[in-house]
């Protein structure tokens, strides 16, 4: 399946800023918002309509209305700072949420939350998670919303490394990936390089 990655200078312009060692958390939390608007812009270029009738000032026409609500689900916690801007802008839209951490030893992901709408009935979902990093947490979710009945599954990300973008190809094929920065590999423990840090830390100001 695809990989997208935002091509628009404005978007890499709140991706520098972002990245910024000196960006502290209201401007990180500020940049995330804009950032997921772009993606999920570009995300749900392909969404499909249906014709609804409704009468102008002028006189009565057949216009385009998105066919079927969305299912957005933040992996927490980072993911959560990318919420708010789903919701706003798709007022139709469901929420669900997987809370997943990674090991600090071996980075792998364990749930600690899943709470997904009851009736998924083959919509799409927006997974929403800043980083992709070895991909076990996305493919973790993925799997999850797969089986809760999601139909599509698209992936959202700020900045994807090129080994999680790998294994969701491997592991599912059919979920496309969108991503603003797509960075050049995991240092030794499974950081992003040049990445931006720990992303959950920064967005709520619990670095060390
Ligand atoms: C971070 C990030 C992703 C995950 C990516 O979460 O938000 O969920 O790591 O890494 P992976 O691709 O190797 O699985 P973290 O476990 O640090 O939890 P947090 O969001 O609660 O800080
Ligand atoms: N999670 C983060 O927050 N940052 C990384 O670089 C990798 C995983």
């Amino acid at each position: 399946m695809t990989i997208t990655v935002l091509s628009h200078p404005l978007a890499a312009h709140y991706l520098t800023h972002l990245r910024d060692k000196t960006t502290k958390p209201a401007n990180f939390r500020l940049l995330t918002k804009r950032l997921t608007v772009l993606l999920a812009i570009e995300a749900t270029r392909s969404l499909e309509t249906r014709q609804r009738s409704i009468e102008t000032p002028m006189e009565a026409i057949d216009c385009p209305v998105l066919a079927d609500p969305l299912v957005a689900v933040p992996i927490l916690r980072a993911g959560l700072g990318m919420l708010d801007p789903i919701v706003e802008f798709f007022p139709d839209v469901s929420v669900g949420y997987i809370g997943l951490e990674r090991d600090h030893e071996t980075a792998a992901a364990s749930a600690y939350y899943v709470k997904l709408p009851p009736k998924m009935d083959g919509r799409t979902a927006l997974i929403l998670d800043p980083m992709l990093a070895t991909g076990g947490s996305a493919c973790s979710a993925i799997t999850k919303v797969k089986a809760a009945g999601a139909g599509q599954v698209l992936m959202l990300c700020i900045v994807a490394a090129p080994e999680g973008v790998a294994r969701i190809q491997a592991e599912h094929p059919d979920v496309a990936i969108f991503t603003a920065g797509l960075d050049r590999e995991l240092n030794a423990v499974k950081y992003i390089l040049p990445g931006l840090g720990d992303f959950g830390d920064r967005l709520y100001g619990t670095e060390g």
